[in-house]
């Protein structure tokens, strides 16, 4: 992708004393009581925001907070939280700015946070008049927001058409590149983990992947509903007998690229969801009617894990069982180590993921951990995220 980036500009003087604007994305969990509980999001964006600093700009940083109302601000919306995480990893006090829009003071060499960016009006939708005074307080514009790159709002798409320059931060950056080398020249062969409770939400990725990848490799719900396309039993585990047409035309597709959906050969099941119900491995063709299908066996796990092995590039979204419950998480115990294990270049994302790729202790072991969501799972679907097709096109001229 052909976008300007940050990077070049600061390392050729460009942002020296300009106004640089950056929109972050430090939308991250907090527990009743407005603290944090997870911050990988805030420490991803410090590189940007440093980089800002030590070439000497005025740094405005902004970010959403949940989905408040515009033009109501309630104190559970603030950024304030945020803004003290983010002070303790930068070493040094994080001003909140309320009420923005219509002007910021900020000094070369100094940074200041502007308050969640969804309490303005026509934030959402993009609205022209707010995307102009955005762009009037910066130079430079960075969208460095991977997690909001799927949103065309006023502060991630509306600014980056009228600043006077829009580039992308090194989040973005990596995140676009990490993507590239997975899906647009992979090193084959391409293997796609998908997994997770319904065919439905990820059948625009799976038929996207089908087209791609040489292997398909589905978990969890999903695979039940194609272990029944292929014609096997699953007892009352959780399916989509709808979708079993869509199922085997994924299927169909794959075979006929000389590519394959493995189906598991086995399974461990259970009579009630519950983490101290009783496990049994059995024969993929064994399941009983009353069986609910909680993980792939370890005959199957043993050989998706050979296949991940010998992988050039892997794509993994979706835990294959349910790994929280012991009993149940061999299956993706077994595919988390066989990624970390292989010399593939891996991409994981999507909040189940990183929580699997957490219990397991492989963050170092993935080639990149995405911080997307909702747009990492966006581009599996193979769409031009508004960030990229919006950066691009500022590139161009
Ligand atoms: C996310 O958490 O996936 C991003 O921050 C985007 O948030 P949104 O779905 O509210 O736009």
């Amino acid at each position: 992708m052909n976008v300007i980036r940050f990077s070049d500009l600061c390392a050729s003087g460009q942002a020296t004393g300009k106004r640089v604007f950056i929109r972050a994305d430090l939308n991250v969990p907090q527990d009743d009581a407005g603290n944090i509980t997870e911050d990988t999001r805030i420490r991803a964006s410090v590189p940007c925001i440093q980089m800002a600093l030590q070439a000497g700009a005025a740094v405005m940083v902004t970010s959403h907070l949940g989905r408040p109302t515009e033009g109501a601000f309630k104190p559970e919306d603030s950024l304030a939280p945020v803004a003290k995480r983010l002070g303790e990893l930068l070493g040094r006090e994080v001003p909140v700015i309320a009420n923005w829009v219509d002007g910021v003071q900020v000094a070369p060499g100094a940074v200041v946070l502007l308050e969640n960016c969804r309490i303005n009006k026509g934030e959402k939708k993009n609205n022209e008049e707010l995307a102009k005074k955005m762009a009037a307080l910066c130079d430079i514009f960075v969208h460095d927001a991977f997690g909001t790159a799927h949103r065309a709002e006023a502060s991630t798409y509306g600014i980056a058409q009228f600043a006077p320059i829009a580039c992308a931060g090194p989040l973005l950056a990596a995140e676009m590149d990490a993507i590239s080398k997975a899906l647009l020249a992979p090193k084959r062969p391409l293997v796609a983990i998908v997994a997770g409770s319904k065919v439905s939400t990820k059948l625009t990725i799976l038929k996207s992947l089908a087209a791609n990848v040489d292997q398909l490799i589905v978990g969890g719900g999903i695979a039940n509903t194609f272990m029944l396309a292929a014609g096997l039993k699953i007892g009352k585990s959780l399916a989509e007998a709808d979708l079993l047409e869509e199922a085997k035309a994924v299927i169909e597709a794959m075979k006929a690229r000389g590519a394959a959906v493995p189906i598991p050969t086995d399974v461990v099941t259970a009579k009630t969801f519950a983490a101290d119900a009783p496990a049994t491995v059995k024969a993929a063709t064994d399941v009983a009617d009353d069986d609910l299908i909680l993980d792939i066996g370890p005959q199957t796990a043993h050989a998706l894990a050979a296949q991940l092995k010998l992988a050039g590039t892997i794509v993994w979204n979706g835990p294959v069982g349910v790994f929280e419950f012991a009993a149940f998480e061999n299956g993706t115990r077994t595919i988390a180590n066989a990624i970390a294990d292989s010399s593939a270049f891996s991409i994981a994302g999507g909040g189940d993921t990183l929580a699997a790729i957490a219990k397991y202790g492989i963050e170092k072991k993935i080639g990149y951990i995405s911080t997307g969501g909702g747009a990492f799972l966006e581009v599996l679907e193979g769409k031009t995220l508004p960030a990229f097709e919006i950066l691009t096109r500022r590139a161009a001229g």
